[in-house]
């Protein structure tokens, strides 16, 4: 009989771009970034978490039970109609928010990601199905384009149609990594979509619709130098540059610097360019652009995630299963395999 721990795990979650320049709401890239939530049974109240903050960059974030990670994992026990289990929960910051690299995903993703973790102890699995739409139902918009690739790993491709979720994971090219410049200022997501207009002229979408079918062929075929005329938009970038006014100025200089394209990641306000060589220069090509307008920032070279969302240090041996069976019908969440610290984000 194997040994009764409180249920501990860690639930690692990548950050994620969004949009991709034509791929509006519908789009989404997973990197090698993550946060990380320490998740242990324990305290007195379910509906009163403990919850501490590890990191400048969580800074300002709630620690009482409207955290989003919290509502999110409570969410998942409600629609069950399960008491939840009175947790302690420790998030290691790594994603700045407010910056268009999907940190508020994380959360949504995270919490649901523990809830299923507890459940599955119980002997309720949650289908893949289902933890896509209790996350994407607890982020703001209810957007699935940073929540997917956060869930998935990888680039998704998703529709929404009456709150049914489709979500395709494509191979993103190993041969590539993401440039980010990520601006000194936050752009709020929801704000920016404000700035956008209620309906467009035909050309703006055909322009789109042409370009997200290039980008995820030229992508798929590795014809890489087609990927600056895919990654162009006329459906948010334009209207949100309003708020940022060096942008166009800065995808140029990665462009000129050997990326292949760039866009504003999510709703900003980071940027995202594409590569296969010269990442450091790329970076430093944006920053200089950035700064000749006045515009500071910090830069990070990435790599894609290719697996989503993870549970990794399970220690809650209640039930004791075969390891083969635990993972054959999990997906991407359930193989533990631990990252070294040291090696996220490079
Ligand atoms: N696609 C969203 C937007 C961001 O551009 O507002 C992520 O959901």
């Amino acid at each position: 009989m194997a040994p009764v721990f409180p249920v501990a795990f860690t639930v690692l979650v990548p950050a994620t771009s969004a949009n991709l320049g034509p791929g509006f709401d519908s789009l989404g890239l997973a990197l090698q970034l993550y946060n990380r939530f320490e998740v242990v049974e324990g305290g007195n109240d379910p509906q009163h978490p403990v919850i501490q903050i590890e990191g400048s960059l969580g800074a300002g974030l709630p620690t009482g039970p409207e955290n989003l990670f919290f509502r999110a994992f409570s969410s998942v026990f409600a629609s069950k109609g399960i008491e939840p289990p009175a947790v302690r929960i420790r998030m290691f910051i790594q994603i700045p928010a407010g910056a268009g690299l999907g940190s508020s995903a994380t959360a949504a993703v995270g919490g649901v990601v523990a809830a299923s973790e507890f459940l599955r102890l119980r002997g309720l699995m949650l289908s893949e199905q289902e933890v896509l739409e209790l996350a994407v139902a607890n982020e703001q918009g209810n957007h699935p384009d940073n929540v997917a690739p956060a869930l998935l790993g990888g680039l998704v491709a998703t529709t929404v149609k009456d709150g049914k979720i489709h979500a395709v994971k494509t191979p993103f090219p190993d041969a590539l990594k993401a440039v980010i410049f990520t601006p000194s200022f936050s752009m709020d997501t929801l704000a920016g979509r404000k700035l956008l207009p209620s309906s467009y002229p035909k050309d703006d979408v055909t322009f789109n619709t042409g370009r997200v079918a290039l980008l995820l062929s030229a992508l798929q075929t590795g014809r890489y130098e087609l990927i600056g005329e895919a990654m162009q938009d006329r459906l948010h970038q334009p209207y949100r540059q309003a708020l940022f006014p060096a942008m166009p100025d800065i995808i140029k200089a990665a462009v000129a610097a050997g990326a292949y394209g760039a866009s504003l990641s999510g709703g900003g306000s980071s940027l995202i360019a594409l590569a296969s060589s010269r990442f450091q220069e790329i970076l430093r090509a944006m920053q200089e652009a950035a700064r000749a307008r006045g515009v500071e920032g910090t830069g990070m070279i990435l790599r894609a995630d290719k697996h989503g969302a993870r549970v990794i240090n399970p220690r809650h041996h209640r039930v004791r299963r075969p390891r083969a069976r635990y993972y054959e019908d999990q997906f991407c969440w359930s193989p533990a395999r631990p990252l070294k610290e040291g090696s996220l984000g490079r």
